[in-house]
């Protein structure tokens, strides 16, 4: 069953009534600019067809809502007073995000909320970002508040930080609320200045599951920012956004520290020069742009898995030298990208299943993202 339509009849099952609306945010995939978001940096990321959707009602006094992709596991807590949630789950995410509206001026009301996804979790293609956009979206139409893309972006980031505990950057709370399906996003994680870069219509994006589950990415994800902070100052600069390769070089820095700088200003760089192959339509030039950014995050960010470069290894072989592929997102497993000729799409689906084999025998799951059009997945 389309998850939309999960979402609406487990509302009507749990409160006896049709919701009042069905509330949407997509997952994303991030093309390029991995690990540079919290350093202030340029990143590209471009929404998804998968999603959350939230269904609602107006509440009868507190916030109730079902998990549909926990066994129907609830929650229910009064607006104005979530207390934290241990070990960090959805609830934490609800919970944060209510508060973290609520702090941001923005009112909660009460609400009876059903939820549902079609994120594979783990994958890092941000399933918890885009719960948190989808939630906020939902209790703005129960209060008929028009919310901007970025308050919308900085609570669910406070969600994260303050109530999962994961020091993330702003990249996925903000690809989730502003992206435009089958568009990329370039985003200055600087001052959150956005703007939209089409995809040619020619080109597929192909997301493939290693197979490998983020599991306790926390800690390793808040060590490497911790990295690169010493990096920053050390450097004497706010953020390794203002640094330069011959001052990371030049710098009295411990070689992994230094490592970590230099991953962060090239992938900056990087993305720059992403953007202006996409806009001039070289594939060919995105492929090695994409290639370069797999090998730095492998052995100067030390964020890939073997089985994850195993992937990029396969897809790049069927790709060849017409597009590229690389590891996305935090990294320690989960997705693989890559983009290509559309046309070469069922051949490289092909090879993948032929050549690839997740560690633990799971099922490769490919999801291929339109590009340029219209939204796939909403409806869903
Ligand atoms: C995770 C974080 C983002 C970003 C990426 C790496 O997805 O949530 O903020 O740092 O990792 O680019």
């Amino acid at each position: 069953m389309p998850t939309r339509q999960r979402a609406i009849d487990g509302y009507a099952r749990r409160f006896g009534e049709a919701p009042q609306g069905v509330a949407f945010a997509p997952g994303r995939v991030n093309l390029i600019g991995e690990h540079v978001d919290y350093n202030g940096g340029l990143v590209l990321p471009m929404p998804i067809a998968a999603g959350t959707w939230v269904a609602y009602g107006p509440g009868q006094g507190g916030v109730e809502a079902l998990a549909l992709d926990f066994d129907g596991a609830e929650d229910a807590f009064l607006p104005g007073q979530p207390a934290p949630h241990q070990p960090a789950d959805w609830r934490s995410y609800l919970r944060g995000m209510a508060a973290g509206l609520a702090a941001c001026g923005l009112p909660v009301a009460p609400a009876r909320l059903a939820i549902a996804g079609s994120i594979p979790r783990g994958s890092g293609l941000s399933s918890s970002a885009s719960l948190c956009v989808a939630l906020g979206r939902a209790f703005a139409a129960l209060t008929g508040t028009e919310w901007s893309a970025s308050d919308l972006a900085l609570a669910a980031q406070a969600a994260e930080h303050q109530w999962a505990g994961v020091h993330c950057g702003i990249m996925d709370q903000m690809a989730v609320a502003a992206g435009e399906p089958g568009h990329a996003l370039l985003l200055d994680c600087r001052n959150l200045a956005s703007r939209t870069v089409a995809l040619p219509a020619d080109w597929a994006v192909m997301i493939v599951q290693s197979g490998v589950r983020r599991g306790l990415v926390d800690g390793h994800y808040n060590a490497r920012r911790a990295d690169c902070e010493v990096a920053a100052a050390a450097l004497g600069v706010p953020s390794l956004r203002e640094a330069s390769l011959p001052q990371v070089e030049a710098a009295a820095l411990d070689p992994v520290v230094r490592r970590r700088a230099r991953h962060v200003v090239e992938e900056i760089g990087r993305t720059r020069q992403a953007v202006t192959a996409i806009e001039a339509a070289d594939l060919p030039t995105l492929g090695r742009i994409l290639a370069a950014s797999h090998a730095s995050l492998r052995e100067l960010f030390e964020v890939s898995v073997p089985p994850v470069d195993d992937l990029v290894g396969v897809l790049q072989r069927a790709i060849g030298d017409a597009g590229g592929a690389r590891m996305t997102g935090g990294g320690f497993g989960g997705a693989v990208v890559a983009v290509l000729p559309a046309a070469l799409t069922s051949q490289v689906h092909a090879a993948v299943l032929a050549d690839y084999r997740a560690p633990d025998g799971a099922p490769i799951q490919i999801m291929i993202e339109q590009t340029g059009g219209e939204p796939a997945g909403e409806g869903q």
